[in-house]
């Protein structure tokens, strides 16, 4: 059987949630990963220093006490934050990031950012402090076609932001377009985007073709086979711009088999390595996945890399139907089906 041994991954992206549902994404999350940047857009969201450290308290305490996994916690950015926030992030050594959501954007978005614009003196004190901002990049018009919202947002959006703050970190989030790719991959080196495993795996037709299939129903949508296709060939290419964040994004069964809509989010959390390995494997580029997991996240967010190793082998295992989730289930991607690599090491 294959194995490979890579430096221990971290997941640049994930949604942890919290109460009761803490008990599985902090179980799944600190499997292997070493570190995880820890989405904010909890109800209420997550945006003072005080609130994080009180979050990351109930994280800590739901890991086994020989755990190494570090959680690496964020704000939520609001029009009313004051700079002096930004400022206590810069000094604090646990926050890594304030996270944009356009408000309407997304799961828990509501109270995001309502105009661009009205945030710029905040980009500037992130760009001066050097703190990274992470982007959800889509545009909230609702004239505005939800396949085209990443594109709008990079014309009308991104492009300004790079423009006007030639120096500040962006990250530009689970990115599902060539056209985010390409821009990304343009962009010098002060931007670099995750990319999820779900986004590589699948396009519109796994959600839309055959029935319409919940667990596969993410925002930014899933897009048409060639950004499918174009989004594989950015994340294993080996460039540095692309790194691991899995926006594994657990939803109980009742909130997306609900008869009133369909919360977006998929969970990967479960098998999230495994997966991103079968991507690599099947693109015929293993060598890069190293790069991919486990350098250029660190190496963006200027921390230190893992030290040590872990293993996977080409060894097949069956997804469980569901898993237990607070008083509900969970579906989880590739429920009931096989993933080709497992973590043995
Ligand atoms: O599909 C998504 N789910 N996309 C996001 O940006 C947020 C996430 C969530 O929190 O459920
Ligand atoms: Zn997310």
């Amino acid at each position: 059987m294959r194995s490979i041994s890579i430096t221990r991954p971290d997941d640049w992206h994930i949604h942890l949630r919290d109460r009761d549902y803490l008990v599985k994404t902090v179980k799944d999350v600190s499997r292997y990963f070493g570190r995880a940047i820890v989405m904010p857009n909890l109800t209420p969201p997550v945006t003072s220093i005080e609130e994080a450290k009180k979050y990351l308290e109930r994280i800590n305490r739901l890991l086994d006490s020989d755990s190494n996994f570090r959680p690496l916690m964020t704000l939520y950015l609001t029009e009313q934050m004051s700079d002096e926030v930004i400022r206590e992030v810069k000094r604090s050594d646990f926050i890594h990031a304030i996270k944009l959501y356009p408000a309407g954007a997304t799961t828990n978005s509501e109270s995001g950012v309502r105009s661009i614009e009205n945030v710029y003196p905040l980009l500037e004190v992130m760009e001066e402090e050097d703190v990274v901002l992470a982007i959800h990049g889509e545009v909230t018009d609702q004239n505005i076609d939800v396949f085209d919202r990443e594109k709008v947002f990079i014309d009308n959006h991104l492009i300004k932001i790079r423009r006007t703050f030639p120096n500040l970190r962006v990250v530009f989030e689970h990115i599902s377009t060539n056209d985010a790719a390409t821009f990304v991959a343009e962009s010098g080196n002060k931007i670099a985007a995750t990319i999820t495993a779900h986004h590589l795996l699948f396009n519109r037709n796994h959600l839309l073709a055959e029935n319409l299939r919940a667990a596969y129903y993410c925002l930014p949508i899933l897009k048409r086979d060639t950004h499918q296709q174009g989004l594989v060939k950015a994340a294993t290419s080996g460039d540095s711009h692309f790194f691991l964040g899995t926006d594994s994004a657990p939803h109980p069964r009742f909130a997306k088999e609900s008869a009133c809509g369909c919360a977006a989010g998929a969970y990967t959390s479960h098998a999230a390595i495994e997966l991103y390995a079968e991507v690599f494997d099947q693109a015929g580029q293993l060598k890069n996945l190293e790069a991919f997991a486990s350098h250029n996240g660190p190496d963006f967010y200027e921390l230190p890399r893992n030290s040590d190793q872990i293993i996977l082998t080409k060894k097949s295992w069956e997804i469980p139907s569901h898993y237990a989730f607070g008083n509900d289930s969970l579906v989880p991607i590739r429920a009931g089906e096989l993933v080709h690599w497992t973590v043995t090491g």
